[in-house]
């Protein structure tokens, strides 16, 4: 799809976990509105085959390999990207322990410490770890923007086997909140975006694709399998200066499951 305004031009956006399902959605769609790209990925390959579908379409992006859990990788990730672009303008924190990089489904008893505690370090500390390396650059030219990738789930819980998911992701809302405070005065924005369960090429199966339906039958006001496409319009819009006196905010993309 062609967008003539592009309104993220002059723009370097970092998509972490931009290898696979919603982030290279993120990564294909700020690179179409005119972003140069970086897709910070855990999974190297992964990450240099978005880089490289990207520039296929004409669009500027490039590939660092990142653990978003580890500081000298973040540091890495930032260096790697100044290097590159000169500027970080914004960060996309979407990697996470969901999918590829598994949370474990398990019952209140079989759940351990050290799987708990692995998927607070990668979904909480990691997006505090990449937001903390990228605001000095930030920083420099009194503007950024910092959109952290929630989930539906908190709003709603999720019974049993999702509790330390849910936990991580209810994290990022008070995190969200903080550091827009924060960093306001700097002019960074800070937001969060809070996807529905969504249908990712990476977890499609006609069973799964039936089962979404039916729940969104049931709970959503726009009766649709929710895709990577219903999420990057907002990701797109905090990213541009159309955003620019909204901070602090948790945005619920979810077709209506949830109300708030
Ligand atoms: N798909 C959904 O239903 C849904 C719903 C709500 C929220 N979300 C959130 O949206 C985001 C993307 O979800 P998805 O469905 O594409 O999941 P996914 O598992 O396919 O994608 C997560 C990405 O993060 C990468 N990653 C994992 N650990 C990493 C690390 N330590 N460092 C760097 N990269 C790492 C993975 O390799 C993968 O590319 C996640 O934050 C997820 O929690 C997804």
């Amino acid at each position: 799809m062609e967008y003539p305004e592009q309104r993220l031009a002059g723009r370097t956006v970092i998509v972490t976990g931009g290898g696979y399902g919603i982030g290279r959605a993120y990564a294909h769609r700020v690179a179409a509105e005119g972003a140069r790209v970086v897709v910070a990925e855990i999974d190297g390959d992964a990450g240099e085959r978005v880089a490289k579908e990207i520039a296929a379409e004409g669009y500027e992006a490039f590939a660092v390999e990142t653990d978003v859990a580890d500081e000298t990788s973040v540091n890495h990730m930032v260096d790697a990207s100044l290097g590159a672009f000169g500027r970080i303008d914004v960060l996309i924190n979407n990697a996470a322990m969901f999918t590829k990089v598994a949370v474990e489904h398990t019952t209140l008893e079989g759940l351990t410490f050290e799987h708990f505690e692995k998927v607070l370090r990668v979904n909480v500390l990691g997006t505090w770890l990449c937001s903390r390396a990228v605001i000095p650059d930030m920083r420099k030219r009194s503007y950024g923007k910092i959109i952290n990738i929630s989930s539906g789930t908190v709003f709603k819980g999720a019974g049993g086997t999702m509790l330390q998911y849910v936990t991580s992701k209810s994290a990022l809302l008070g995190f969200t909140r903080s550091l827009a405070r924060t960093v306001g005065p700097d002019g960074i924005r800070v937001n969060c975006v809070a996807p529905g369960g969504t249908m990712t090429d990476d977890i499609n199966t006609p069973e799964k694709e039936q089962a979404m339906f039916e729940r969104a039958r049931s709970e959503r006001a726009i009766v649709k399998v929710e895709t990577p496409e219903d999420l990057v319009g907002i990701i797109s819009f905090l990213s541009s200066a159309d955003s620019d006196f909204i901070t602090g905010q948790t945005i619920l993309v979810d077709g209506g499951a949830f109300m708030h």
